[in-house]
């Protein structure tokens, strides 16, 4: 038996697919394919947070019914399938089940009944424990908490993913001893607000919160490097940016949403912070982590946004100098508050795709420039990637999230080395090993 999968969205979504991939496998002996015309089972991972990969969702659906097996299966899983359930059959007949993001421990179960809609945001399995399928390499998802607590006007996630529960303390740790006796060095975490960690559990626990889960993961000896995403600006207290700066196993890159720089729209998008709450906690940031790396997501033509809102966007996109940055027009979204506002306080699409526009070109004027600054400068890399023969080289990434190119030196998949950046190339950086 043959199992295609496709997936879309966050890395929330991507671990959800290794989780139904290793049930598969294990309990329903399936195997993967990269050929959807061989599959005996087509998944799709579906992704909500914006409108235009949605209604791509069923012309894909048509393609893969055109070319499947005869008996093969199709499955819709994931978040828009947590809001739109029943409807997608009703749209779309030859999907044999619906499978939303909060239930998908029950993937073996409804592979066998058709026409099932498992969709319940009650649902809670943050303590199942999923199979795992082998071939685990050096770096690994690990999920901490499901769903989300916030209201954020825009956002649709609550409404595909239900509460936040966080996952016991045991459970984490026993999956992360595991992944690290199979070989693995370096665990990002997985949490719509990781750094909420510790606010509900599903029954009695004891007390801890995220900064005591990265003290509690660092113990094993196995992992040596942790990374997490995304934490949220509210909850960045002293305590956690101090133990982000002071646990060497921590990388020194973080994810910081900043959605906007205006105090007023963060005000309506009920993102708790203000503008100067957030640069308050960059800087503290980097007065505790000099060479910390920084990433954001950018929402940009929120209802409301003027000019002057706009610019303290790019006020803070030239103050904070941003590593990463994910940056997008506001999609309305169903179930979400923003989405009943009215017509006025809209934006219209020539202005949206002007400021985003303004915003990635000085986004990448940044980036060139600190590429220019990294001359000289030294990284720890964690080597991902080798390439053997005339032009051998070894790839990896730096705990600030570089990825740095090593010329001429095979190195070993895992190792842990200093590297002192000789070149610049187009923004991507050489660099050799120190010794
Ligand atoms: N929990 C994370 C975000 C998850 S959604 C956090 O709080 O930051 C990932 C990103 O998608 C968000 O950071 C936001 O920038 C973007 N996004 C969410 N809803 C959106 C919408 N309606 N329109 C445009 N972008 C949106
Ligand atoms: Fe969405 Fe806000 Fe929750 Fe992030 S914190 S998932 S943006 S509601
Ligand atoms: Fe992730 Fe998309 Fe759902 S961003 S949480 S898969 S709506």
């Amino acid at each position: 038996m043959k199992l295609y999968i496709e997936t879309l969205g966050c890395a929330m979504n991507m671990r959800d697919s290794e989780h139904m991939i290793a049930e598969l496998k294990t309990k329903e002996g399936y195997t993967l394919t990269e050929d959807a015309k061989e599959a005996d089972l087509i998944l799709i991972n579906t992704c909500s947070v914006r409108e235009k990969p949605e209604r791509k969702l069923f012309s894909e659906i048509g393609q893969f019914a055109l070319i499947k097996k005869p008996h093969a299966k199709i499955g819709i899983c994931g978040c828009t399938a947590s809001h739109m359930g029943e409807e997608i059959i009703k749209k779309a007949p030859s999907v044999n089940f619906v499978l939303g993001a909060r239930n998908i421990s029950k993937i073996s179960e409804v592979i066998h009944r058709d026409k099932a809609v498992e969709v319940g945001v009650d649902y809670d399995d943050s303590t199942y424990v999923f199979d795992t399928a082998g071939n685990i390499g050096i770096k690994a998802l690990l999920n901490i908490s499901i769903g989300c607590d916030k209201r954020c006007a825009y956002c649709i996630v609550p409404h595909t993913r239900g509460k936040e529960i966080s996952i016991p303390l045991d459970l984490i740790l026993s999956e992360a001893e595991k992944l690290a006796q199979n070989g693995v060095k370096e665990l990002m975490l997985l949490g719509q607000n990781v750094n909420n960690y510790g606010v509900r559990f599903s029954s009695n626990h004891k007390m801890i919160n995220f900064a005591g889960l990265l003290r509690e993961i660092s113990k094993i000896e196995g992992i040596k490097r942790i990374r997490f995403t995304s934490p949220h600006p509210l909850h960045m207290d002293d305590e956690f940016l101090e133990e982000f700066a002071s646990n060497p196993k921590i990388c020194k890159c973080i994810h910081m949403p900043l959605q906007s720089g205006s105090s007023k729209i963060l005000k309506s998008m009920r993102r708790g912070y203000t503008k100067e709450w957030y640069l308050n906690r960059v800087a503290k940031l980097k007065s505790l982590v000099p060479h910390v790396g920084i990433g954001t997501d950018i929402i940009v033509a929120f209802p409301g946004e003027s000019e002057e809102d706009f610019a303290h966007t790019m006020d803070v996109l030239e103050s904070v100098q941003f590593d990463t940055m994910y940056s997008f027009i506001y999609s309305p979204r169903p179930h979400t508050e923003s989405y009943q506002w009215g017509k006025e306080s809209i934006v219209s699409k020539e202005v949206a795709s002007k400021r985003l526009a303004i915003l990635q070109d000085k986004h990448k004027t940044i980036l060139r420039d600190k590429a220019k600054k990294e001359i000289g400068h030294l990284h720890e890399v964690l080597i991902e990637n080798i390439k053997h023969g005339e032009d051998s080289f070894s790839e990896g990434r730096s705990d600030t999230g570089k990825l740095i190119k090593i010329p001429q030196e095979v190195l070993k998949i895992g190792d842990i080395v200093n590297v002192q950046i000789s070149q610049n190339e187009g923004g991507s950086l050489i660099g050799r090993c120190i010794k």
